[in-house]
């Protein structure tokens, strides 16, 4: 019997995260299909194609996550497949999510749904997409007819899944569609996305009291690269509240603030049952003069850092705990909603995994409530701007012939999934520098 180091609660959450456009393949109603036919724009010139085949079959992935003893799914509902014209729901495609999350249910999986996920229809688009106010009321109008159809199966709900990557991507890097570049463009779309995300979990509650409603940004540390220079403090100050902060001030305390705007956020305070990390990395911010359009700063990497592959950032895990540290002054439940790593030889995740899950501990044992852990992913899919350049997959899959191949991580997730625990023999075999951590750390103060 392998021994326990880090022990898990009981019913602990162990899943995995996916969305729609990612992995259903033939998504050709919305807006990141059109995107992916222009020239330029996914690495490689990449197509989501039939991604991981999921809208025919995500039931053969569904017996994998089972076999590696998950306990929890999150996947996403395709706007454009539901909604395909303006105001008509297709009712066979709700079906067909109704479906999937049976048999999620059939297998002991617990389900969470994202209601959006980067994908918006084409219709939508054509109309000005989240920039334009009236998406909040036409989102809240899909989330009624989601959650008509699909509560029978679940009640675990993700609105609006990392509305900063979303807006800063689309609208102020141009790497998303629509490819803008406008800071104002990018804080409107945020703004209506938060918004979207309150109204919508307004309709859940009337449909489902008993519903558990959230969302989160996707967090990323980001901090000077000398703690010394003082402009370069300053600027990493505001990159992490543009980044990390403004959406989850309106949310917790009903304010709107820089760069998001000003005054009261009274319309989405107090709209979350749950609060979501999606975390993965750190950057470091440096001043540069050179870079007048970005606020003069350059992200950079310590020169110690262990990077992740494709430019991804750097191997961080202590990032883990100290957002999990923030999230626990919100005083709401917890769940790890993606974190995660590309790794297509697979040398670095099974480190990841663990030292990352290692700050999950930690954070369990100062006393904060995390309910679960999705991993991303569990299947390599399309990676938006990256394609399928970066594999993030527990299982290896190749887009050309749909064949699997289980990496070693996967392996050693089962075995945690199993043991409810990360026992010291995977521990010495993988990342031994965990051996010389503390075995339960004290209560901690939470940041405010
Ligand atoms: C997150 C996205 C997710 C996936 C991971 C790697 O920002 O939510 O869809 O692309 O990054």
């Amino acid at each position: 019997m392998p021994e326990p180091l880090f022990r898990f609660p009981e019913g602990f959450r162990w899943g995995v995260a996916v969305s729609s456009h990612q992995v259903e393949g033939n998504n050709r109603n919305n807006n990141w299909w059109a995107w992916e036919q222009q020239e330029g724009r996914i690495k490689e010139g990449h197509r989501s194609g039939l991604a991981c085949d999921w809208w025919r079959n995500a039931e053969a992935d569904f017996d994998r996550a089972a076999e590696m003893g998950l306990n929890a799914l999150r996947l996403s509902v395709e706007w454009s497949r539901i909604e395909p014209r303006p105001g008509e729901f297709d009712s066979n495609a709700l079906e067909r999510c109704a479906e999937m999350l049976r048999g999620l249910c059939q297998r002991q999986i617990e389900p969470m749904v994202t209601l959006h996920h980067f994908s918006d229809p084409l219709w939508l688009s054509d109309r000005g997409g989240w920039e334009n106010p009236q998406t909040i009321a036409l989102f809240a109008r899909f989330a009624r007819q989601v959650v008509e159809a699909l509560q029978p199966y679940c009640d675990l709900w993700y609105t609006v899944n990392e509305p900063n990557v979303y807006g800063y991507s689309g609208y102020l890097e141009g790497t998303f569609p629509p490819g803008k570049s406008e800071l104002k463009a990018a804080m409107t779309v945020i703004r209506h996305m938060v918004e979207g995300h309150a109204a919508a979990y307004r309709e859940i509650h009337t449909l489902q009291p008993q519903a558990r409603v959230g969302l989160c940004p996707n967090l990323r540390i980001l901090e000077a690269a000398n703690p010394r220079s003082p402009v370069d403090r300053l600027l990493a100050g505001i990159a992490d509240r543009a980044f990390n902060r403004t959406i989850l001030t309106a949310l917790s305390q009903g304010r709107w603030t820089f760069p998001l705007g000003r005054g009261p956020a009274d319309d989405v305070q107090n709209t979350l049952d749950w609060i979501g990390l999606n975390y993965y990395t750190r950057d470091l911010i440096a001043f540069d003069r050179r870079q007048s359009q970005a606020l003069f700063s350059r992200r950079l990497h310590a020169a110690a850092a262990e990077l992740l592959d494709g430019g991804y950032g750097e191997f961080y895990p202590l990032g883990m705990y100290r957002f999990l540290q923030q999230l626990a002054a919100l005083d709401l439940p917890i769940y790890v909603t993606e974190n995660g790593i590309p790794d297509q030889d697979d040398d670095q995740r099974p480190r990841y995994l663990l030292a990352h899950l290692h700050q999950v501990w930690r954070g369990l044992q100062a006393g904060w409530p995390i309910r679960g852990y999705y991993h991303w992913t569990l299947v390599d899919n399309f990676e938006w701007d990256d394609g399928w350049t970066l594999r993030f997959g527990l299982i290896a899959m190749d887009p050309q012939t749909q064949a699997r191949t289980p990496r070693r991580s996967a392996g050693l997730y089962s075995e945690i999934t199993g043991a409810n625990a990360i026992s010291r023999e995977m521990v010495s075999a993988e990342a031994p520098e965990l051996l010389a951590e503390p075995r339960a750390v004290g209560p901690q103060t939470t940041a405010s």
